[in-house]
């Protein structure tokens, strides 16, 4: 089990200097990380969370799961951000993003809450059409307005179907431990709620219930996500000169100040394209302020190739990628000769077509570093659970070392009420009404 950090295709970038120059300063925020005294302290439960977790919710999430496999041809999951964002990832990256059409014996999977789009949903409540289902919302707030518009829907739903009493065994609640409008609902109604622990943000909460309850209906083993999880939590304590997260850390700053201020996640795998939008708003969301930050952004090749190879290789000279490379496929396919060769093919053949993704990722890697791209190289075994949950911490703890290092709080989001308000505001929603008639005007 492991990632491990290749830097073949940095030497023209990134030079032993500019590494030994940087590496106080990781070490500075690692302390700070760890001793509990920097920026956004009290949202560090992810820190330990592999380790220190409530095994017996553990316990109840895994018997939920059970259950709902059972009884649901489909699970409904409510929720926006950090709240809905890992799940699917790891579910798509485990399973497969074709995980609703592949033959299975859990649960198709629903994501709903995650936008306001009226179409969408209608064609999400037809699924349900003849359906058994059961609902997972998940809000930390309970008061955001994405899952709390969805779940009133599919509350109602799920009431008109089976029942208020069913209903109990069918909506499964995941917020604050005490408070808030979806902790106090869920109590008067008696659903089984699970917790997101006060101490970790939304975009750090898929190792909790947040992520693993959906991901255990996926059929996926949440114990080897977690055992993956500890080892990188274990091994990310190295010291810098041990450690691949620190140097990840390092490097993305380095790169930065250097005017490399967008990074491009990049897989060679389409199952991979919802933990782009995870690492996404983990980095986006933790780094971006204060008018500083790298833009995080994401691409599969060799899809994206034929879209964004063009920029990539030609463009400003503003990007660097990091290129999650994946060793093993989850399955292969060989590719037989064909007599004719009509198409001309058969240099291709008599292999694995994973051996053909490779020079794909080879002749990928020269191209682009020869254009002016440094690229990061992680080196990933497979996507098994241990290795999954090994990677979602490995990018936890880079994302907060990085933000200390680039002297912002990760652990917040003010930029994110901006729209709320104005929207709140528009929407005449009971206590915004003294911006209602500023914004409008401003509209025309
Ligand atoms: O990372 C975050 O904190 C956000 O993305 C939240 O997860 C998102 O806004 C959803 O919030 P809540 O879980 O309170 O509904």
């Amino acid at each position: 089990m492991s990632l491990k950090l290749n830097t073949k295709y940095l030497k023209d970038f990134v030079n032993e200097d500019e590494i030994a120059g940087i590496k106080a300063q990781v070490e500075a925020a690692a302390q700070s990380l760890h001793s509990k005294n920097g920026l956004g302290n009290d949202f560090l439960g992810w820190v330990e969370l592999p380790t220190a977790y409530d095994k017996e919710e553990f316990a109840r999430i895994k018997a939920a799961a059970e259950r709902i496999k059972a009884n649901s041809d489909i699970l409904i999951v409510i929720g926006i951000g950090g709240s809905y964002l890992g799940a699917r990832a790891a579910i798509e990256l485990l399973k497969s993003p074709l995980y609703n059409n592949i033959k299975k014996d859990t649960p198709d999977i629903y994501y709903v809450g995650n936008s306001i789009n009226p179409a969408y949903l209608n064609e999400i409540i037809s699924l349900c059409d003849g359906k058994d289902f059961s609902v997972n919302v998940i809000s930390k707030s309970g008061t955001t307005t994405e899952p709390a518009l969805a779940f009133r829907i599919f509350k109602k739903m799920v009431e008109d179907k089976y029942g208020k009493e069913e209903a109990k065994n069918r909506i499964f609640a995941t917020t604050d431990k005490a408070r808030g409008t979806l902790k106090n609902l869920s109590d008067a109604e008696g659903y089984e709620t699970f917790v997101i622990p006060d101490d970790v943000g939304g975009r750090f909460s898929v190792l909790t219930a947040v992520g693993l309850l959906p991901i255990a209906v996926a059929g996926c083993d949440i114990d080897a996500l977690m055992k993956g999880a500890a080892k990188a939590q274990a091994d990310f304590e190295a010291d810098f000169d041990n450690n691949d997260c620190y140097k990840y850390a390092a490097l993305r700053n380095i790169l930065y100040r250097k005017g490399k201020s967008v990074e491009m996640l990049v897989s060679y795998d389409p199952s991979f394209v919802m933990m782009s939008e995870w690492y996404k708003q983990l980095f986006g969301e933790s780094e971006g302020k204060d008018n500083k930050g790298i833009f995080p952004s994401a691409a599969v090749f060799s899809t994206d190739l034929h879209s964004m190879g063009q920029y990539i290789q030609d463009g400003a000279r503003i990007l660097f990628e990091t290129v999650v490379d994946i060793k093993k496929p989850k399955t292969d396919l060989f590719l037989e000769p064909d007599a004719e060769n009509l198409d001309g093919l058969n240099f291709l053949t008599n292999q694995n077509m994973s051996v053909v993704n490779r020079k794909a990722f080879e002749g990928t890697v020269l191209a682009h570093t020869e254009g002016g791209v440094p690229n990061i190289i992680l080196e990933l075994d497979d996507t098994t659970e241990e290795n999954v949950g090994y990677m979602i911490y490995f990018f936890e703890k880079a994302c907060a070392i990085s933000g200390y290092v680039l002297g912002v709080n990760p652990f917040n989001q003010p930029g994110v009420e901006s729209y709320k308000s104005n929207m709140f505001a528009l929407l005449g929603k009971p206590g915004y009404e003294g911006a209602k008639a500023a914004l409008e005007a401003k509209l025309g």
